[in-house]
């Protein structure tokens, strides 16, 4: 059977109070409408056009270059929509599924065994509907004495007898192409919100004596997307889809209400995924890893069992076997190599730090290269940038990085070198040696007596009017 879809995306989304397109608000990570043409690609649909108008760039944009575009510049109603597609659907023969950009939950599952009744039966249509727990909104699906499909009413344009009804149309649907074509040039706008309804071609399709089918598919996939709350609540349930995948697969998520995972990361089994933890974009994390709690990761690449606690990185590639945070910031183009400890506020942007490297605590690397088996002591400081310029600190393996030492770049610390600790380095270190570079101390005998500063003559109580006391 030839498949083929239209996808109604042209509409603004008035009740989402966006500046953007409804179709490209993101749900676990991928734009409303990718989900849709995603389930459609899986059910086998591979010939897609999309309709667009209202901020029609961006939905172009999020859909790439593998779909047809058509441009519906006024929108007067789901059937108009659709009808700007007819010179894509003329001459086709098999199944045009129809379906809003904005229902990101519909699986192809449910895709293919709608098309699989439209088939066996030889339907003219089939409408993928659902019972709501509250149908306010949504058109109904009215049917007769023998439960025959009849007509689809919108929820303005019904009785009140019809609106007790509760099995509502998803605007899901699967059409025989030509007939879909046929009944589309015979609506009209004649209803309370003067608008061209694609509901109404199920009705003229009976009326020519089609049959019409409704396939009733589970409520939460036909959900759609019209304000806010709705896309809070399908981000939701799209992340517990993605969460039960992982796990599925071997990934422990101790609470899934707190992890928020989007759609494209990647987990190897055996990773446990602790309470509060985000992962985002296109993060690939390896096997018996710990993650979290409260970790956020966004596009990052984590090797074989590395532990990763209330940290932040995006943008880098972290080894394998390494301990990360508490309260580490891993930035853009940061490379760490296997078996490497960062600890408590360090952070590290656009350097590479070989295997073994330590930096434990309070330090900043930033441009430089670092060797295998160093370590940075506490405070210390890469000084990257003199206000104009980046330039790099290169540092060679095996060298120790005494506390609290500044780095002046550019500057090379050679192999097997040694900083003394409160240094601050200007000069390059050459291998074997040991660089001090901090004035000597001065010890002034009795000062304390002789300036009338003893401390302990005075004590002073804390300040009770501190904020939060
Ligand atoms: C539609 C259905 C209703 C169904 C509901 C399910 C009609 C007349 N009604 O109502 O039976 O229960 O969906 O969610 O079809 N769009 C365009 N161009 C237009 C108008 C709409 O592209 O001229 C797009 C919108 O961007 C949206 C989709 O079509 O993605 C649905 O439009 P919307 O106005 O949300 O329809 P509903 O009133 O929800
Ligand atoms: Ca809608």
């Amino acid at each position: 059977m030839d498949i083929c879809a239209v996808v109604m995306a042209a509409g603004e989304g008035k009740r989402m109070h966006s500046k953007h397109s409804k179709v490209v608000q993101r749900a676990a990570g991928k734009p409303l409408v990718c989900w849709v043409a995603d389930a459609l690609r899986e059910a086998g649909a591979q010939e897609q056009v999309y309709i667009v108008g209202f901020r029609q760039e961006e939905v172009r944009a999020a859909l790439g270059e593998d779909v047809a575009f058509v441009l519906q510049e006024q929108q007067l109603g789901t059937g108009h929509a659709v009808m700007q597609a007819a010179p894509f659907l003329e001459g086709r023969n098999g199944c045009t599924i129809v379906l809003p950009g904005d229902a990101p939950m519909i699986s192809a599952q449910t895709l293919q065994a709608a098309m699989a009744m439209f088939e066996q039966d030889m339907f003219g249509a089939v409408v993928i509907t659902a019972q709501a727990p509250n149908p306010k909104g949504y058109g109904r699906l009215v049917r007769d004495s023998e439960g025959h499909v009849v007509r689809i009413v919108e929820d303005c344009d019904a009785t009140e007898e019809e609106k007790l009804i509760r099995e509502i149309n998803s605007s899901i649907y699967c059409f025989r192409t030509p007939l879909l074509l046929s009944a589309l040039g015979r609506i009209d706008a004649k209803n309370a919100q003067k608008e061209y309804y694609l509901t109404d071609t199920i009705e003229i399709l009976i009326n020519d004596g089609h049959k019409v089918g409704a396939y009733v598919a589970d409520f939460n996939e036909t959900r759609g997307v019209n304000d806010r709350v709705e896309l809070q609540e399908v981000g939701k349930l799209l992340n517990e889809r993605v969460c039960r995948k992982h796990m599925l697969q071997g990934v422990q998520i101790i609470d899934t209400h707190t992890t928020w995972i989007d759609t494209m990361v990647q987990i190897g089994c055996d990773t446990i995924i602790r309470p509060g933890t985000v992962l985002k974009g296109s993060t690939i994390i390896g096997e018996d890893c710990i993650i979290g709690s409260q970790t956020r990761l966004e596009d990052v690449v984590v090797g074989d069992a590395t532990t990763i606690l209330c940290s932040v990185a995006s943008q880098c590639v972290i080894g394998k076997n390494c301990q990360i945070g508490p309260y580490s910031h891993i930035r853009p183009e940061a490379v760490l190599g296997d078996n490497i400890t960062i600890g408590a506020f360090v952070e590290i942007k656009n350097s590479t730090l070989g295997d073994y490297t330590r930096a434990r605590h309070l330090t900043y690397i930033g441009d430089s290269q670092v060797g295998k088996n160093v370590n940075f002591g506490c405070g210390t400081i890469t000084c990257n940038y003199d206000g104009l310029d980046k330039t790099a600190c290169i540092i060679g393996d095996n060298v120790f990085v005494g506390g609290n030492s500044n780095l002046i770049s550019p500057v090379t610390l050679h192999d097997n070198s040694y900083v003394a600790a409160g240094s601050t380095i200007t000069e390059d270190v050459p291998e074997l040696s040991l660089a001090i570079a901090r004035n000597r101390q001065i010890v002034k005998e009795n000062w304390v007596v002789s300036k009338n500063r003893m401390r302990a003559s005075k004590l002073i109580p804390p300040d009770r009017r501190r904020e939060g006391v």
